[in-house]
Formats: C-alpha cells, structure tokens, sequence
C-alpha cells in the first residue's frame, strides 16, 4: 500500500475509525520530521507489530522556549515521506499548526510533575508539558494500540509513560533502542547544526557513557563517583560544555543513594549549537 500523507484531523479521524471497525490494530511513531535512521527504527517496530502504521511530523512550538530553534528547526518533507514509505508507514499525517491549534492560544495543558522538572527540564522549564500535550492531543486524533518513542530521549519516555499510567489512556507505549552513528553519536535531527569540528568532538557522550557504565561494571555503586567519570570525559573535550551528568534510577529519574536495580546515566553537553543528550543503562544485581 503507497503511503498516504493527510493533513486535517478530522480525515485522518476518518480513516482510523474504519480500520479500527474493520478490527486493525494502528500503530503509532510520533515525531518532528527530518527523519533519519532512529526514527525509522521506529516505524519498522510498528510495522512488525500492527495492522496499520502512521507516523505525525508535526514541530509544536508548544515544547519550545522563545529562545529556542523553533522557526528554524530543519525540515524536508519530501525526504520525510519517502523515509516514512520505505520503512512501512500507511499514513502521515502532517498537520499545520492552525489545523492543530485553531482556536489560537492552547489553554489546556497537560503537565506530568517531578519526573518533568530535573535533568532535560531544568534547562527547559516548559519542554516536557509542551511535549505530553502534544502526544495526549495526537494519541486522541490518532487512537493507537502501540505508540512507539526511542529511548534516545529517556526522560520523554519516562514522561509519557507517567502520562499513559496517571491518566489511563488505552496504548500501549514501546521503548525502543537509540540508533547511533558509527562512531557512536546518537542520531538526532539537530545534528545537522553541527560544524565539521564539533560533528568529529560529539562522541565524547557516548564515551562518557561507557566510561560510566565501565565503572559500574568495575563495581561503582556512589552514583557521585560514577558522575565523576562521566564529567571528566566531558571536561577534556574543549569543543563541549556539560550541562549535566546523572546516574539515576530508570523509573523515576532520582538519584539513588545506592545504584542498585535498573540504572540509567544521562548525559547532555552543549557541542556548539545544538545541546546533546544521550544516555545509556545498567543493571545492577543485588
Ligand atoms: P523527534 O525528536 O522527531 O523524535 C521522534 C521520535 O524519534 C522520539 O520518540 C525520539 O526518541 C525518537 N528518536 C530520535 N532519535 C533517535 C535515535 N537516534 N534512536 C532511536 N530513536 C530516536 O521526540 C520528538 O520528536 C517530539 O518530542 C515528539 C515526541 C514528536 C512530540 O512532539
């Protein structure tokens, strides 16, 4: 079946109310588009488990600060919509923003607390409500059986998670694994902002990463101490700036006093423009 981009929510309602009569299973691959490789990732984990892929490209300004990239956040479309074809999308549906927003202003949010606050939000006080209305907005139009997001953003999961758990909304949500670069760094589409210099210095989280979970392998428990690790492979890499390094516990993203269970390490480092996030995870036996 040749892909079919929609871009009104009341057709796209249209379409998934007749599979869902028909019994079919929708699967569903949120993103902002300039897709590459971690996005179709996703796609094709819909496509093994459902009757009907669709994936949305939608860049909501609500999960960016006025001082963010919104305006110029890249964009190609075409590329977009034969990536989303080739790994087995069905539908896309690619909404402006006044089809989403026609009433102007959004006055309905919805905020998941605490888990929202520390690490990504911190720097990005409003990120993670902008981020959790937009899904709970699209999950509605869309009414998926699965949804899928990539561990790459760690946090967003664990929010939407938190989202899907507190409110009872009727999806499944699917983790999947970061795809990286050969070298290591994690794909993003704010890769592109990268100069040639600071594209050869990002690495440097991913190294820090296993450095980190090095040290845990070597029987590091003192989440301080395995920070430390992470901080000083940061440090010696003049084109980066951390912005923070954490050994957290993977549900809920605290700092335990003891790494113990499932832990995660969450790194993030300004390389120029773009601000990096990575992250890796570990579980430590009793
Ligand atoms: P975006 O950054 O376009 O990412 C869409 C999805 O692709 C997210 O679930 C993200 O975690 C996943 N992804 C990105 N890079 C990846 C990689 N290297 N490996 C695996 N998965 C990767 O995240 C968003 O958009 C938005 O916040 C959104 C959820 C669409 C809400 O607006």
């Amino acid at each position: 079946m040749a892909i079919d981009t929609l871009t009104t929510i009341q057709e796209t309602r249209a379409r998934l109310d007749e599979a869902r009569a028909a019994g079919k299973r929708i699967g569903f691959v949120p993103t902002m588009g300039f897709l590459h490789d971690g996005h179709a990732s996703l796609m094709r984990a819909a496509r093994e488990d459902n009757d009907i892929v669709m994936a949305s490209i939608f860049v909501n300004p609500l999960q960016f600060a006025a001082d963010e990239d919104l305006s110029d956040y890249p964009r190609d479309l075409e590329r977009d919509t034969e990536l989303a074809d080739t790994n087995g999308v069905d539908i896309l549906f690619v909404p402006t923003v006044d089809e989403m927003h026609p009433l102007g202003p959004v006055l309905t949010t919805v905020t998941v607390d605490e888990i929202s606050t520390r690490w990504e939000g911190a720097t990005r006080p409003t990120h993670f409500a902008g981020v959790a209305t937009v899904v709970s907005k699209l999950f509605n139009i869309c009414g998926p059986a699965r949804a899928y997001f990539g561990e790459k953003d760690y946090q967003q999961l664990a929010v939407i998670r938190r989202m899907v758990a507190d409110l009872s909304i009727p999806v499944d949500v699917v983790g999947c694994p970061i795809i990286r670069e050969d070298d290591g760094l994690a794909m993003s589409s704010r890769n592109t902002y990268l100069t040639p210099e600071q594209r050869e210095a990002a690495p440097v989280l991913r190294r820090a990463l296993d450095a980190g979970i090095a040290a845990i392998d070597h029987g590091a428990t003192d989440p301080v101490a395995v920070v430390k690790v992470m901080t000083s492979f940061i440090n010696e890499e003049p084109l980066a700036e951390l912005d923070y390094a954490a050994a957290v516990d993977a549900a809920t993203l605290e700092t335990p006093d003891v790494l113990l269970g499932e832990i995660r390490l969450l790194i993030a480092a300004q390389v120029g423009r773009p601000r990096l996030i990575d992250n890796a995870g570990a579980t430590m036996g009793l």
